[in-house]
């Protein structure tokens, strides 16, 4: 039997990830000129697929290249990657590059094949991260000014997701001007006096399907939720702090730069946030 998480996608080809290969002329490997999705999988469901199909539209326009595949493509690509690898709970990604050129040539030139890969990954088990909440560091946003397109040229985040490992820690919350965007690899969100607190879109951040999803639970659950600037110093005066992605679900950090975040420990919003979201899994991804 294949390995577990073993079968990928390469232009219309399934294989094992050892028997797939690119042309070294792919622009994803010259340039990081791609985007991509990770899209959650509970127990052979895909969760949410449309809020990352419009997001990878989003980067794909943001890149000037063409949809490779339709809806329904995408679809089948997806329920065809969960099935050859096992049916069960994973994440898929995804990627489209812009193909191959003759050469190494900054511009875009038309005429271009693009590739399409997909592979399945494990779902890390989060649950002591849950019960005791996840440490984060904060740093200076070093990353491009278009952080709103989902790209693979991710040589930044590389760089300050290592920053938060030797540090012991989750996450990287990247600060620019001032403010709080996001993390390395997640959307962010704070709680201060019982409200819960996002930064504003722009191209400064990635639009976050598993925010966006938090921000219509909570809504729906009559929390107070407001889209507002979040300063460095409200950061670190919040009350809660949750970091928010597609495998990592939603996170609590009890620790910031050494400093306990409240009392140290998830707090009582996160607590209501993770069993909405649960919920709203066992429901095929309905907000009720
Ligand atoms: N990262 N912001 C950044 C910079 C991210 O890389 C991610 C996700 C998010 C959260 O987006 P979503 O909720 O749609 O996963 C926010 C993915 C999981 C990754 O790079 O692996």
């Amino acid at each position: 039997m294949a390995d577990p998480y073993d079968i990928a996608y390469l232009n219309g080809k399934y294989a094992p990830l050892s028997g797939l290969s690119l042309p070294v002329l792919d622009r994803g490997f010259l340039f990081g000129d791609a985007v991509y999705e990770v899209v959650p999988v509970y127990t052979g469901r895909v969760f949410r697929a449309d809020s990352h199909y419009d997001r990878l539209q989003h980067s794909l326009d943001g890149i000037r290249l063409d949809n490779p595949l339709r809806r329904e493509d995408w679809n089948a690509l997806l329920a065809s990657i969960v099935q050859r690898n096992g049916a069960g709970s994973m994440a898929v990604y995804l990627q489209v590059s812009r193909g191959a050129g003759a050469g190494r040539d900054h511009r875009i030139r038309p005429g271009l094949t693009p590739t399409v890969f997909a592979m399945a990954m494990p779902l890390a088990d989060r649950s002591a991260a849950r019960a005791r909440g996840v440490t984060a560091i904060t740093a200076d946003d070093i990353r491009w000014a278009r952080c709103d397109i989902k790209s693979t040229a991710l040589l930044a985040n590389v760089l300050l997701a290592s920053d938060a490992d030797h540090a012991g820690a989750e996450e990287t919350l990247l600060l620019r001007d001032g403010l709080l965007h996001e993390g390395a690899s997640s959307s962010v969100l704070i709680v201060t006096n019982g409200c819960v607190r996002v930064p504003p879109y722009s191209h400064r951040l990635l639009p976050g399907t598993t925010r966006d999803l938090v921000v219509a639970l909570l809504a729906a659950d009559g929390i107070d939720i407001r889209e507002q600037d979040i300063p460095e110093q409200t950061l670190r005066c919040a009350d809660e702090i949750w970091i928010a992605s597609a495998t990592r679900e939603v996170l609590p950090v009890t620790i910031l730069d050494g400093q306990a975040v409240g009392d140290g420990r998830p707090g009582p919003l996160w607590g209501r946030v993770h069993e909405l979201y649960q919920r709203c899994k066992e429901n095929g991804g309905e907000i009720t």
